[in-house]
């Protein structure tokens, strides 16, 4: 396993605060804007990255004896992405959002707080 992606939380943090920052640019744009299509399209490319960081760090867990809270951790994370990606994907298609920006709150307050209790890296909680 390489070991610079798994002796610190800071590579996967990296990713997941571009992927934020990168879906909050795409969600002001107008749905049709072309920015918007390309900022989507890196943000696509984050997520690929936040799941390999994140899977990797979640490989080195597993000895941890913690399963439950990093399965969580991991599930939540997953689901962060999976309503941004909504977000993004029905305000494209003029539907409604409201639903999917609930989901999105939850999940990223659930990873920020599972995040940031487990053991690696910084412990706020
Ligand atoms: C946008 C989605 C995600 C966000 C906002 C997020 C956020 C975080 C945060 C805040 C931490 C704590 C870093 C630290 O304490 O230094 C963390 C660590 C971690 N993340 Fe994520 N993450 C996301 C996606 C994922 C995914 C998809 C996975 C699994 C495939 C994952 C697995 C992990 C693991 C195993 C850790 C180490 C936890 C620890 O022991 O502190 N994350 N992540």
């Amino acid at each position: 396993m390489p070991d610079f992606l798994t002796s610190s939380t800071h590579i996967h943090i990296t990713t997941w605060v571009l992927a934020l920052v990168l879906f909050f640019v795409a969600v002001s744009m107008a749905p049709t804007a072309k920015g918007r299509k390309i900022t989507h399209m890196i943000l696509r490319l984050m997520y690929v990255l936040i799941i390999i960081t994140g899977g990797l760090l979640f490989a080195k867990s597993l000895d941890f004896g913690q399963g439950m809270l990093y399965g969580f951790k991991l599930i939540s994370g997953l689901g962060v992405i999976a309503f941004m990606e909504m977000v993004l994907v029905r305000g494209q298609k003029g539907k409604s959002t409201k639903g999917m920006w609930i989901g999105l709150i939850i999940c990223l307050v659930a990873v920020l707080y599972l995040g940031f209790h487990l053991q690696m890296g910084f412990k706020f909680f």
